[in-house]
């Protein structure tokens, strides 16, 4: 049983990025203690991070058949990318899509998620926090 955490674009910057919006945390301090938390569970970890779609569709891919669950902030593509909606569908593998900011507080454009009608389920505005609930739900559920 593995955990995937993905991170798609802009992410990297967390901590830089906008702290009003996404807080102080690096990504890797993200990485770190979800690592922990799904390792003391006994289960494998692996983090991903890419600002390029074809990456994050290509990573997708390389677990089919696999017994992996996906915890996926899609940045921006969440709001645009088919292709990667059909990845998820594709796939046929639990994801939870994980949003850090309330997008729903936020500009129009941001209310809209492709991806969310083909996963398992969605986490939106709980801060980095929402990385934990959604390894939780994995631990706890699947
Ligand atoms: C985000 C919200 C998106 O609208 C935005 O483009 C991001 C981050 C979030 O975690 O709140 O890059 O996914």
């Amino acid at each position: 049983k593995k955990i995937l955490l993905l991170n798609g674009p802009n992410l990297n910057l967390l901590g830089k990025r906008e702290p009003g919006v996404y807080g102080k945390g690096t990504l890797q301090d993200i990485e770190a203690s979800i690592q922990n938390m799904v390792e003391a569970n006994g289960w494998e970890f692996e983090a991903f991070q890419s600002n390029h779609e074809g990456e994050l569709i290509d990573k997708i891919h390389g677990f089919i058949g696999q017994d992996v669950g996906i915890i996926f902030n899609p940045g921006a593509y969440t709001h645009t990318s088919i292709a990667l909606r059909d990845a998820i569908a594709g796939v046929d593998l639990p994801v939870i899509e994980v949003h850090i900011s309330n997008v729903h507080k936020r500009e129009e454009f941001r209310h809209t998620s492709l991806l969310a009608p083909v996963c398992y389920g969605q986490i939106v505005g709980l801060g980095s926090f929402g990385y934990k609930l959604a390894a939780q739900t994995f631990i706890e559920q699947f």
